[in-house]
């Protein structure tokens, strides 16, 4: 997949974090990434600085480093090519979180269609070894070992998230738990464990080799640094780009030639749409959020056919541990193919908006608290190519 744009990770020095890291003490570590005011990039946006800090202060005999490399979300590849172009940076801000909370462990959930990506990963962690940037005495550190092992997940996309993903860890079934307890306090083996995404320790390193300061100055107050985006669908040039956070929806499609899109879905299939009106809109936390996915959709394309698509998708992957979410999905499902055929009632377009809303709030985790987010919006704001679908009479 193509690096589309030029890259602020790519000209960080390899490792100049981790030896930034290793001259100051835990305390210093964990300070500068609050300082730097970096959420996590995998989607949910909880400020970085904050989980470690709680992952330090927690109890446990063993702490874990957990690298979430599940990256199941349709329309996200952006850490499939972080994995490939810049393995090293990962294991490097690993290992900075291990120097940083006192973990000794740590662990690289690998999606399971990214198998061909081990064997790479593997030689870069023997590397690392041989270069004492892994094992024990980091860099000369007396006392500070560290290692990194990959686990191979199974192709569920729940267990993306992040409890899920420590069961499956565990050798369970990759169902979600009940939160809290929060994996900082409680997590692989009841242990205190940090789940991060693959770019938020990517960033992690150049946060410690260029300083809170130089990662505040980019983005806006609330999203600050750089984001990695996938942007996919109907564009002249898909790919994987870099901008600050707090960049128009626009400018994003101008650089990915998406200027005629009709609709942006934004976070995937469990994102939001967003239609061509407000595209001044931006890609932020404060704003549209996203773990990276843009997908963009050009002006032949039919909504509810997304909606449909989507919806597809939430149905085969629901674990089924809660009704909202296992049942909820295949009634939204059922309810946008009657819209498509024009058999949905208004009143019955209303219900399907009502168990949507129950659906984010009622679910155990987030893939059925967003799973109706899509189909919601595309409802909203495409409103008007329903009426020509659906009979707008209330059934007696
Ligand atoms: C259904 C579902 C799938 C998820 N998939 C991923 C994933 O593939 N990668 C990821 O980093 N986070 C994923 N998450 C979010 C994780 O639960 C967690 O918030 C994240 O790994 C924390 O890392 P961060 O703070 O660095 O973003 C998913 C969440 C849900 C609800
Ligand atoms: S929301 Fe869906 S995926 Fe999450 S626990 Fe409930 S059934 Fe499982």
């Amino acid at each position: 997949m193509t690096i589309c744009n030029d890259m602020t990770l790519a000209a960080i020095e390899p490792d100049a974090g981790l030896a930034a890291a290793l001259k100051l003490d835990r305390a210093g570590v964990i300070g500068e990434i609050r300082r730097s005011g970096m959420k996590g990039r995998g989607g949910a946006g909880f400020p970085t600085g904050v989980k470690w800090n709680l992952a330090a202060a927690a109890q446990g005999d063993r702490k874990f480093i957990v690298c979430n490399a599940d990256e199941g979300e349709p329309g996200t590849f952006k850490d499939r090519v972080i994995l490939t172009e810049w393995p090293g940076r990962v294991f490097e801000g690993m290992t900075i979180a291990g120097y940083a909370v006192g973990a000794t462990e740590g662990i690289l959930y690998l999606r399971g269609e990214y198998a061909y990506l081990r064997h790479g990963l593997e030689q870069c962690l023997a590397k690392r070894r041989e270069e004492h940037l892994l094992g024990n005495d980091i860099c000369g550190k007396t006392g500070f070992g560290f290692d990194v092992r990959i686990h191979m997940g199974a192709g569920a996309y729940v267990c993306g998230e992040e409890t899920a993903l420590i069961e499956s860890l565990e050798g369970r079934r990759g169902e979600a738990r009940n939160r809290p307890p929060f994996p900082v306090n409680t997590g692989l083996g009841g242990m205190p464990t940090i789940v991060n995404n693959v770019e938020t320790f990517a960033w992690a390193t150049a946060i410690l080799a260029r300083g809170a300061d130089w990662f505040k100055a980019i983005g806006t107050e609330q999203s600050t640094g750089p984001k990695m985006l996938s942007v996919s669908g109907d564009v002249e040039r898909p790919g994987v780009y870099e901008f600050p956070l707090g960049t128009p929806i626009r400018e994003v499609l101008r650089a990915a030639g998406g200027e005629d899109a009709k609709a942006v879905v934004v976070g995937g299939a469990s994102g939001q749409c967003v239609p061509a009106n407000r595209f001044a809109r931006t890609v932020s936390y404060e704003d549209v959020a996203t773990g990276g996915a843009v997908i963009v959709f050009g002006p032949g394309r039919n909504m509810l056919d997304v909606a449909e698509n989507f919806l597809e998708f939430f149905v085969d992957e629901s674990c089924g541990q809660c009704t909202p979410c296992r049942i909820g999905n295949v009634k939204l499902l059922e309810g946008v193919r009657r819209l498509k055929r024009g058999e949905c009632s208004t009143q019955q377009l209303r219900e399907l908006r009502a168990l949507g809303e129950t659906m984010r709030v009622a679910s155990k985790c987030g893939l059925g608290q967003s799973s109706p987010n899509a189909f919601l919006s595309i409802i909203e704001h495409f409103r008007r190519e329903i009426p020509s679908r659906v009979p707008v009479t209330v059934e007696a």
